[in-house]
Parts: structure tokens; C-alpha cells; sequence
């Protein structure tokens, strides 16, 4: 291994007090006078290292880095295959710790490894010189260049990184297999059922009552007045195991305005029963809830991003950054007189996702 150690020369150049003057060109203000005044102690004596000397000893220390580097690798392996082993059970304690503490640990090994396996490389076996690295300009000229292609040219020559191919394989692979982990881990937050089935159907569906929003209750058609507005349900969400999810897909304005008042398109004629009109609540913006409702112009106004529908319309878009009107909910009564759904909504509700085809 070559010496490039010079104590002498190496100190002789760096730090050395400098009086500076002000160039007569400079500007007022902006000249900085420096007068560094610390003795440059130079290096240390240079202490050559057991690998240094004996040839053997590099060889082991070698041995011992691709160790660490393989370490590295069977950490990751040992951390997917305990992330499979130990799934997480919701309401099960004991499966999360297990799950983290084994994950943990494989983990823990693949990143030591690499960065232990790493530090002694550089501490045993590349050149252990001291380096003096003078300051220079930002603007790089082609000496700049040159050198710089030269220090990669002797980091390389000096790491070993071409010429020990064992060390070198082994760092790649460590380096390769350790992201492994985060693409299992990422994959499984996928949902298991397809989202976009999901997304087209709501709790709605023929004969379901509408009800009060949040009691549950069901709601007759002589109650809703002329110009009321009621935050509806469907019959049965209060029950739901996942009533959150259901409930913003399923949440619906109710209102009433004189039959003459509405201009339904053929095929919606009988979507309405007597003024009274049901359109998703959710707006088709980004799907905030629509929940403003200007009684005397039958606009209903959505206070995210000022997207305003014009309920007479079917709720047709009048002003916003919303690009399609709101589903309407088809609603007749039954024997009973309570408002029912004569089906679930025919278009999926809220904003637009890829695969929508409507
Ligand atoms: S979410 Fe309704 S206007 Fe943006």
C-alpha cells in the first residue's frame, strides 16, 4: 500500500497566516480582510495500520467486509419473510409487536450491515492518508474537470472498489434486495377488494327507506315541507360495520320545490315524487359535502372551492371548478307513505377516478 503521507510539505501550504489587502477594485463595503492568525499544526505522525504491514491481514479484513455486506442481505430476507410470518391482527396486540419487533429486527441487520461493513472497508483496507483539499471557485475550468475525473480515477484505484470484485458483488447486492422490504410493506396497504366496484355502488338500492341523518329514522313525505332540506341516510347505515365508508358514498340532500319548478330530462320523469328531488351529497368536485342550500334560487352551494348546482336543472354545474352535476337518487314512496329509493344512484357519486367510464 502506498505512503502518501507527508507531514511536512502536506501542513506547509494550509492555513498558513495570510495578511490580505483590499483590492483597490473592490467596492465599499464588500471587501472582506481576512488575517488568519492560527498556525497550521500540520498532520499528525502517520501510524500505519496492521493491514499496512501484513498482507495477510488485509485478505481477513476483506473477508470480514463481505461478512457484514452478506449480513446486510440475509437481515432483509429475514425481515419480509418475518413481516409474512407475523401478519398483523386488527385487535391483536401481541401480533403488532411481534410483527415490529422481528421486522425490526431483520431491518436493523440490513441497514448495520451495510453501513458497518461500509465503515470498516474504509477503515481497513482503503489508503489511510491524510488529504489536504484546498478551496476553489464554484466556476469549474477544465483543470477542475480533469481533476475531478482523477479523484475518481485514484478512489477507486485506492478503495479497491474494480479490483476486489467479492467486496464489490456482495455491497451491490446488499444495496440491491435492501428497498425489498418497502415495496412489500407499500404493496400490502393496497385494498384487498377491488376499489372500483367499490366506488360505483353505494347502500342504496329498490324499496330503501330514506332516513334522518344521523338518528335513523324514516322520513314521510308530507314531512318535508315546501322548501325544507333534510340530510338523509339510507335505512340500515347506523348498522354497518363500515359505516364511515358507506356513509360518504351514501350521504343525500333532501328537498321539496313546487313539481312545476323542475325540468327533469326524459327517462327522469318520475325520479322525483311531488317536488320532492334526493341528490348525493357529496360533490363532484373533490367531494366535499354539498350542504348549503339557497332556498329561493334552489342553488345548492358547495363551501370547499364555491361550486354552486342548480337543484331545478338536475343539478346541472352553474358555477366552479366541479365538472359534472350531482347524482340524483330516483325516490318514489311506499304503502306507508315514507320516502323509499326506487334504485341505487345510476352514475357513481363524488369526484371522477381513472376508471370511470360514465
Ligand atoms: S369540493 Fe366542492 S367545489 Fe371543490
Amino acid at each position: 500500500m502506498a505512503d502518501h503521507h507527508d507531514g511536512e510539505s502536506g501542513g506547509g501550504t494550509v492555513g498558513t497566516a495570510v495578511e490580505k489587502t483590499v483590492p483597490k477594485d473592490s467596492a465599499p463595503g464588500t471587501a472582506v480582510v481576512v488575517a488568519d492568525r492560527v498556525e497550521n499544526p500540520g498532520f499528525p505522525p502517520f501510524r500505519a495500520r496492521v493491514g499496512d504491514k501484513f498482507p495477510a491481514k488485509q485478505r481477513e479484513a476483506e473477508k470480514r467486509v463481505s461478512l457484514l455486506f452478506i449480513l446486510s442481505i440475509v437481515g432483509t430476507v429475514a425481515a419480509i419473510t418475518a413481516y409474512i410470518i407475523f401478519p398483523i391482527t386488527p385487535g391483536d396486540m401481541l401480533s403488532v409487536r411481534l410483527n415490529n419487533l422481528f421486522l425490526g429486527i431483520g431491518m436493523t441487520l440490513a441497514l448495520l450491515g451495510i453501513g458497518i461493513g461500509a465503515v470498516h472497508w474504509s477503515k481497513s483496507l482503503m489508503n489511510g492518508h491524510d488529504l489536504v483539499e484546498m478551496r476553489h471557485g464554484t466556476r469549474g475550468s477544465d483543470e477542475t474537470r480533469a481533476a475531478a475525473v482523477e479523484i475518481f480515477r485514484l478512489g477507486n484505484e485506492e478503495s479497491g472498489f474494480g479490483r476486489r470484485t467479492l467486496i464489490r458483488n456482495t455491497l451491490i447486492g446488499a444495496l440491491v434486495v435492501t428497498p425489498l422490504p418497502a415495496i412489500v410493506l407499500f404493496r400490502d396497504l393496497a385494498p384487498a377488494a377491488d376499489p372500483v366496484a367499490g366506488l360505483k355502488h353505494t347502500l342504496w338500492a329498490k324499496d330503501t327507506r330514506l332516513t334522518r341523518d344521523p338518528s335513523g329514522t324514516p322520513i314521510k313525505a308530507s314531512d318535508v315541507t315546501l322548501g325544507s332540506v333534510f340530510h338523509v341516510i339510507p335505512e340500515g347505515l347506523n348498522d354497518a360495520t363500515d359505516k364511515l365508508e358507506q356513509k360518504a358514498k351514501a350521504a343525500v340532500l333532501l328537498m321539496r320545490m313546487k313539481p312545476e319548478d323542475l325540468h327533469p330530462s326524459a327517462g327522469r320523469e318520475n325520479w322525483a315524487y311531488d317536488g320532492i328531488v334526493a341528490y348525493s351529497k357529496i360533490c363532484t368536485h373533490v367531494g366535499c359535502p354539498v350542504a348549503l342550500y339557497e332556498q329561493q334560487t334552489h342553488h345548492l352551494l358547495c363551501p370547499c372551492h364555491q361550486s354552486q348546482f342548480d337543484i331545478t336543472h338536475e343539478a346541472e354545474v352553474i358555477f366552479g371548478p366541479a365538472k359534472r352535476p350531482l347524482p340524483q337518487l330516483p325516490i318514489t314512496i311506499d304503502a306507508d307513505g315514507y320516502l323509499i329509493a326506487r334504485s341505487d344512484f345510476t352514475e357513481p357519486v363524488g369526484p371522477s377516478f381513472w376508471e370511470r367510464t360514465l
